[in-house]
């Protein structure tokens, strides 16, 4: 079947026989994946870029260039939001306040997914401070409700209001699509629709398609803060370089150091670092392999990842980081967020889902952070003419600051 037509039936009537066709997908790109960093392991090797990079340390602390980012990257790009699973049934609400104003997602009576200003048109007060699931929105200041299509259809005390006319008052739209589970959204106030395929690439959109994301259940999310600049804590996800260094008795213990199998897509990427466990069935026939979905890391440009891996078991697991700027140059939100696979719903315990998200939530927080607190700290009082380099198998970050240097010069003509 060509691609294209598995594409195709997928979104059409087939959808039990399409199902089998992504696990299939999934589990081939996941084995070709897991073949190469077996490779690497063997030969002692990693993916690597023609040459080292150097970076300018004003990309982690320079206020203006940071000013810009936010804009360029966060606010006019579209952003992955959420997932089906976070709000899957009509009158669902759900928040995403990481990327500038509040916005409020809602899935409206018919199934689609609106994007509104999380905001009154009375007085601009924050309308959903709780989401949850609802008929109405109204507005805890004086009442004002509004329909799931963000009409105005209440409003107390109507004359005081004379002359306003409500159908000017509904709430203010921003553009949001909803693409095989990826919710995306851009906080763009009545702007241009969102094409999600356009904007993954097609080749990196057929990949996360294989995940099957509309059908993964939200487990547990984090949201927390760091004391660097959001690239500072990126770029943690990025290399592998780290792992036995940083994280010996942590990832270190599971994962080999300074092993990638790196697939680039433009932007975007996916990473693969090899798990110790591989090396139990690396020399039997790839039939013998065990059933796990080992699908590395996509990196969705410019701040998210999502891991599709395994837990101990036979499990597995989707875990989505996602590293906002606030607003100082020096500060950032992380909210990591890990669901249950779809292929793992008739699983009914979720502690196994809940522990991993809570190891993981520690050893980001607790190690890679607190290197990330520290090198912001140095990178502002580092001598002129510093300059941090990436190595070669450093090669995903240097795409990512490569790329967000492009924007930043495109945007600036
Ligand atoms: S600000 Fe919302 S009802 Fe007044
Ligand atoms: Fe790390």
């Amino acid at each position: 079947m060509s691609d294209q037509a598995t594409m195709n039936s997928a979104s059409g009537q087939q959808a039990a026989e399409a199902g089998s066709d992504w696990a299939r997908l999934r589990r081939e790109s996941g084995n070709a994946l897991r073949r190469r960093t077996i490779n690497h392991i063997k030969n002692g090797t990693t993916d690597l870029a023609d040459g080292p990079m150097l970076v300018d340390p004003g990309a982690y602390t320079d206020s203006a260039r940071h000013e810009q980012e936010r804009q360029v990257l966060f606010q006019q790009r579209p952003m992955l939001a959420a997932l089906t699973g976070d709000l899957p049934e009509p009158g669902d609400t759900f928040l995403f306040d990481e990327t500038g104003p509040s916005i409020l997602l809602v899935r409206n009576k018919a199934g689609k997914v609106n994007a509104f200003f999380n905001m009154c048109t009375h007085r601009a007060a924050k309308l959903v401070t709780e989401p949850g699931r609802k008929n109405r929105m109204s507005c805890k200041f004086h009442g004002w409700t509004f329909d799931l299509d963000g009409k105005l259809v209440g409003l107390p005390g109507p004359e005081g209001f004379k002359g306003i006319n409500k159908d000017d008052r509904g709430l203010i739209p921003v553009p949001a699509a909803e693409w095989h589970g990826l919710i995306f959204v851009r906080a763009v106030p009545n702007g241009e629709p969102i094409d999600v395929e356009a904007h993954l690439g097609k080749a990196f959109a057929r990949e996360l398609a294989h995940l099957e994301l509309e059908k993964a259940r939200p487990m547990k999310s984090t949201r927390f803060g760091v004391n660097s600049n959001w690239k500072y804590a990126l770029d943690t996800y990025g290399e592998g370089y780290h792992f036995g260094t940083l994280h010996p008795t942590s990832i270190g213990a599971l994962a080999f150091s300074n092993i990638m199998s790196y697939d680039n897509y433009g932007p975007n990427h996916r990473l693969a670092m090899p798990r110790a466990e591989f090396m139990e069935y690396s020399d039997k026939p790839e039939e013998e392999w065990p059933d796990t979905t080992y699908n590395g890391l996509y990196y969705i440009f410019p701040n998210t990842v999502i891991n599709a891996n395994s837990i101990k078991g036979g499990k597995q697991f989707y875990g989505i980081s996602r590293v906002f700027p606030n607003e100082k140059v020096d500060e950032a939100t992380t909210v990591i967020s890990t669901y249950k696979p779809g292929h793992m719903l008739d699983v009914e315990e979720t502690a196994s889902w809940t522990e991993m998200h809570d190891f993981i939530v520690k050893v980001v927080s607790t190690e890679d952070y607190s290197v990330s607190e520290d090198g912001q700290r140095n990178m502002k009082y580092a001598p002129a003419g510093f300059k941090p380099v990436l190595g070669a198998n450093e090669l995903a970050l240097q795409n990512i600051h490569r790329h967000i240097s492009d924007l930043l010069a495109q945007a600036d003509k």
